[in-house]
């Protein structure tokens, strides 16, 4: 049997790092959104722990709502994706965060947002615990992120591979 961490490469951003980014998130997204509510959206699996985290680091009222996507196959130039499991809650009238694990092409955000602004909500960002240093479609805007990292795949805090490594308190290259 595999020992926990086994496989797993330099960590890009240990736990001290994954705290400092996400308290530094709340602090400035609770005052853009001060006075209101916010509804946290989060893109299934890969944003889960990062939106646990954030969530308790928000001192403004916040709901929550998660969506899971497939892409078709691999994700297509295109962006085409399918929707395995829908929100439970219309985003009309809400100011919604989208929250993801990590953003890489951006063609999954890109998809989200386009289908979201026609659930015609109040106002629309997005949030990804991790950008990759890469070509993104020009309708994607990054609001919030915690930290910025080279175009490698990465594991830990809610990202897998293969499912695997979801629990890894850290962020990691891959070995
Ligand atoms: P996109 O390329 O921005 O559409 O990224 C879509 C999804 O691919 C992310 O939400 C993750 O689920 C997955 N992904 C992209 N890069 C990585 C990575 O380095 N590690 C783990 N998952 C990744
Ligand atoms: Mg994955």
């Amino acid at each position: 049997m595999a020992a926990f961490g086994d496989g797993v490469g330099e960590v890009l951003l240990d736990e001290a790092a994954i705290r400092t980014e996400v308290a530094r998130l709340g602090v400035q997204i609770s005052a853009d959104y001060a006075g209101k509510s916010l509804h946290l959206v989060g893109v299934l699996k890969g944003s889960a722990v990062f939106l646990a985290d954030l969530l308790r680091a928000l001192t403004i009222p916040a709901t929550v709502d998660f969506i899971s996507i497939v892409p078709y196959g691999q994700v297509t130039a295109s962006g085409v994706v399918r929707i395995r499991k829908d929100l439970d809650e219309p985003l009309e009238g809400k100011d919604v965060l989208v929250v993801e694990g990590i953003c890489a092409s951006g063609l999954s955000l890109s998809y989200l947002l386009r289908n979201f602004e026609t659930r015609r909500p109040a106002s629309l960002r997005t949030c990804a615990f991790v950008a990759k240093r890469c070509e993104r479609p020009a309708d994607v805007t990054l609001h919030y992120f915690g930290r910025e990292i080279p175009d490698v795949f990465v594991v830990g805090y809610g990202l897998d591979v293969q499912e695997q490594y979801r629990n890894l308190p850290y962020i990691a290259r891959l070995a």
